[in-house]
């Protein structure tokens, strides 16, 4: 049997009347930059989540520079994760700031508060959790840090669009809700995926808002007229009416995806020399990825055999950013980072895409407990 890690062809074939209908109005409509279809877009995540203020752009990437610059990062210190995807930091480093890393949590592989908080200088303009593999990173903590100490907190929830947290008091809130500001990317790996690159920056603070709009283009208010110099980031209209369309499907999508972690979860526990990834109480993550551990140097093998039975499988992410070469600038050294670094080793994410069946799921989990020599679950 063949299971690939994912498998847009499948999502597609569910969609495509709606998907099709929405391309075709743009292209009679001939509207193709920002316009209608970009504002409803803009307006239905604004009612998903319950924000203020959606600002779509033409990237994830560019949704961390556009409030990277709002915040007025320039020449400043950025604290992040080096457990991410590359985008993260990058943007911190091409808005002219300097990202400072601190390591991650073992259970979430999210940013600790606390490492997050001893990194703080008095140059420090901004945190940036992410939101890794769908799991939302502490936010209670990231909110009570950024007001104590005076800096503004970037959620970086490019993996986890309608992720969920229930706070001390028993409220539900989402991506966005306690952030300044909070970037999401469509890129099409993500559980709502765009056609091509396309991105969306969200904030509750309305003056960040229309900075971040008049940032998207050129940095002028007024066309023609520019207050500072900003980017073309616009989100265009083809990408923004397959997502509207798509958008509706998205909690049945991230709920097919927990069912499976759920079925990953017993059918792989009680393995030794194997973690399931543990999802804290009062998380409900949108399984962007389900990611393994496998300690004890066997990860590289596990990969090996999952592609020689026909499991797709990969590893987000194999080199910390902290040790990537274009951050040598930085200082930083192998050992920094005890959390991050290990989870490079020992990290390997298996298919948990909505639409997997049954047999499917079933067929990945007994490969991989024969890799151990584990009995059939
Ligand atoms: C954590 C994280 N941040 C930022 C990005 C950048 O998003 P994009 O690829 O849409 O530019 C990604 C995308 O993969 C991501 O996973």
């Amino acid at each position: 049997m063949n299971v690939p890690l994912l498998d847009l062809k499948e999502q597609y074939r569910g969609v495509a009347d709606d998907v099709m209908r929405a391309v075709q109005s743009v292209i009679d409509d001939q509207r193709f930059i920002l316009g209608p279809v970009v504002d409803e877009f803009e307006n239905d995540v604004e009612a998903l989540l319950g924000v203020r203020h959606a600002i779509g752009c033409a990237s994830g990437t560019d949704a961390l520079i556009l409030p990277l610059r709002a915040f007025d990062c320039v020449g400043q210190e950025v604290v992040t994760a080096p457990f991410t995807f590359f985008a993260t930091a990058g943007t911190i480093h091409n808005v002219g700031a300097r990202p400072v890393f601190a390591d991650i949590d073992a259970d979430t592989f999210n940013l600790s508060p606390q490492a997050a908080e001893d990194a703080i200088t008095e140059r420090t303009r901004a945190i940036v959790p992410v939101h890794l593999f769908g799991q939302m990173a502490d936010m209670t903590a990231f909110r009570a840090l950024g007001d104590r100490r005076g800096v503004a907190i970037l959620e970086d929830a490019a993996q986890a669009i309608g992720a969920r947290q229930r706070t001390a008091s028993g409220e539900w809130i989402t991506t966005g809700t306690l952030g300044d500001a909070c970037a999401f990317s469509f890129f099409p790996t993500k559980n709502l995926g765009a056609f091509g690159d396309a991105g969306m920056t969200v904030t509750n603070d309305d003056a960040t808002a229309e900075r971040l709009r008049k940032l998207r283009v050129h940095g002028g208010r007024q066309m023609y007229h520019h207050e500072e110099v900003g980017y073309n980031s616009r989100l265009d209209a083809l990408q923004a009416a397959v997502l509207a369309a798509k958008l509706p499907h998205l909690a049945g999508w991230s709920a097919a995806r927990r069912a499976h972690a759920a079925y990953y979860d017993q059918a792989l526990a009680g393995i030794d020399g194997l973690v399931t990834p543990p999802v804290r109480n009062g998380n409900e993550t949108i399984v962007n990825q389900y990611t393994l551990r496998i300690p004890g140097g066997r990860r590289d093998a596990l990969r090996e055999h999952l592609t020689a039975h026909g499991v797709g499988c990969s590893v987000y992410y194999p080199v910390p950013l902290h040790l990537q070469e274009c951050f040598a600038y930085l200082g930083y050294k192998e050992g920094q980072f005890p959390e991050s670094e290990r989870a490079c080793r020992e990290v390997l994410s298996i298919p948990v895409y909505p639409e997997l069946t049954q047999d499917q799921t079933a067929y990945v989990a007994e490969t991989i407990r024969a890799f151990f020599g584990a009995a059939g679950s």
